[in-house]
């Protein structure tokens, strides 16, 4: 009995031309459906607010993906309270019932796949491949969680001594809020609210502005699930409005977040302080930033080399917080890695990622193009610039969220270019006497969340492994695209406080251990 074996669901094969129709398919019919309000949804119920917030195509901001109501604290205070009263019947429910719920959400998703992307295409601008891929991953949480639940869900015996029976189980901590991102809009929100629900612990989910549509979601899977009134409550708002009042409240019990370092950080300093009324200590999880590096090696493959420093840095526009914007070179290779490298990304189409033909699309909003437009000025001012693709005239005139593909040269880490995320297209390139000077070149900020080596040599790949401290290292592979728990994620320094996504010890931090002892 019991199910089969955890898999990785599997990536869009467009060899097929079943694949490559469905996107248009999808797209066509998202643009026919979308645009009206979006509701709340809190206890079961649909609730619409006085104040919303367009979410555009960034590719195309005239075009709107829906008004999206916008929780005020009042809002929150009902949500929070939706799902404070429904933890006390959930938390007691069968731990495979409950897994039962996510295994019946991935089948909504598995049977709504393209439809699921397409939202992210034209929401958040992401390239067909990756959109289905995000969804895959979401899929990926729901089925892991799953049985990882039904694994801790057993009470284990403690010890072996005559005349007693010792138990260790769990129990969920309480109310979650969930506070996700953009950038993987679908995955991440999934991810952490499929984890804090599977453990008994109902959810306020806060998604983020600019993908709140892909939030909305989340209610139809959840429902497609069975899930009981309140164990899943979208909260989307503006976080100047009531992400404080969210974190403050003293019914939450567990916060778990994904974003900028500068919201983390706040986030746990607010959690700390105890509010009146508040009857347990808060547990935050936070996966923060990054600023990865990739080193390439004297004796590296080129071709790969190239390959994976590209995705990884201009994937998705570079707006991961695992993206490498940082490559960091052998001297004797240098000369050679970087006319390569340059190469590719002078031939790379740049344009609306709803066209397949392009490999690079807009970055997520307008805020975020003013932020990654800083930067670049930044850059061209701390190094030499090596790539600049301007962007054309004809992107300009659809008023999309383009910015420049840009690559510098002569970055040291000293360079501002060299600490701070970005968060879009920039990439440094930083040169290194030997592979001592390139690890500590990599090791130099205080983030520690993903990095990469490409090299040859056993001795300095084993080396990499031993000292090259981040959560997650790639030994010739590209510094993005963690899979569920062949590659379970996340990091620690600034880049964040908790345990892995999709690894073996994630769903613990929303649980309590009991233990009970009897005297037999
Ligand atoms: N898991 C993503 C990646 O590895 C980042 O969140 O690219």
């Amino acid at each position: 009995g019991g199910l089969p074996r955890f898999k990785n669901f599997p990536p869009a094969d467009f060899t097929l031309a079943a694949e490559r129709d469905a996107y248009p398919a999808s797209i066509a019919k998202l643009r026919k459906t979308m645009g009206g309000t979006v509701p709340l949804y809190i206890n079961g119920q649909d609730v619409t607010t006085a104040d919303t917030l367009d979410s555009y195509n960034p590719a195309l901001p005239s075009e709107i993906l829906g008004s999206v109501c916008q929780a005020g604290v009042e809002e929150v205070d009902r949500a929070v309270e939706a799902a404070s009263a429904a933890y006390l019947t959930w938390r007691d429910v069968a731990p495979e019932e409950r897994a039962e719920a996510l295994l019946k959400a991935a089948q909504y998703l598995k049977d709504n796949v393209h439809d699921m992307a397409a939202l992210q295409v034209l929401e958040v601008g992401k390239q067909w491949d990756q959109a289905q891929a995000d969804v895959g991953e979401a899929i990926d949480f729901l089925e892991y969680y799953a049985r990882e639940m039904i694994r801790l869900g057993k009470p284990r015996r403690m010890g072996r001594a005559p005349g007693e029976m010792s138990h260790l189980f769990y129990q969920g901590k309480g109310v979650a809020a969930v506070i996700a991102p953009w950038n993987f809009p679908m995955a991440i929100s999934v991810g952490m609210v499929s984890a804090a629900i599977v453990c008994g612990n109902p959810v306020v989910y806060k998604p983020a502005g600019s993908s709140s549509c892909v939030g909305r979601a989340l209610v139809d899977m959840w429902k497609a699930a069975g899930l009981p009134d309140g164990v899943f409550n979208y909260c989307p708002g503006r976080g100047s409005v009531m992400g404080d009042h969210l974190v403050d409240h003293p019914e939450v019990s567990v916060i778990a977040f994904t974003g900028s370092m500068e919201v983390g950080l706040r986030i746990q300093e607010r959690a700390a302080k105890v509010q009146p009324g508040q009857q347990q200590c808060k547990r935050v999880i936070a996966e923060m930033g990054g600023k990865n590096a990739i080193i390439i090696d004297d004796d590296a493959d080129l071709d790969e080399a190239v390959l994976g420093v590209l995705y990884s840095a201009f994937g998705f526009q570079g707006q991961k917080c695992s993206a490498c914007s940082r490559v960091v070179v052998l001297d004797s290779i240098y000369d050679r890695f970087v006319e390569r490298l340059t190469e590719a990304a002078k031939s790379v189409k740049l344009g609306p990622s709803e066209n397949p033909a392009n490999y690079m699309g807009p970055v997520v909003d307008k805020a975020a193009q003013q932020n990654v437009l800083r930067y670049v000025k930044i850059a061209e001012e701390e190094g030499r610039v090596l790539v600049k693709r301007e962007v054309s005239e004809d992107l300009k005139a659809t008023g999309g969220c383009y910015v420049p593909l840009t690559i510098v040269g002569d970055i040291t880490r000293d360079h501002r270019i060299a600490q701070e995320e970005v968060f879009g297209p920039v990439l440094s390139v930083m040169r290194a006497k030997d592979m001592d000077e390139a690890l500590a070149i990599a090791n130099s900020t205080k983030f520690a969340l993903t990095g990469a080596i490409y090299s040859r040599s056993p001795r300095n790949l084993e080396r990499a492994y031993k000292e090259f401290r981040v959560g997650n290292l790639y030994l010739n592979k590209p510094s993005v695209g963690a899979l569920v728990e062949r590659h379970a994620f996340g990091g620690f320094k600034m880049s964040g406080v908790g345990s892995k996504s999709g690894g073996p010890d994630y769903l613990l931090q929303f649980l309590d251990p009991r233990l009970v002892c009897e005297n037999t």
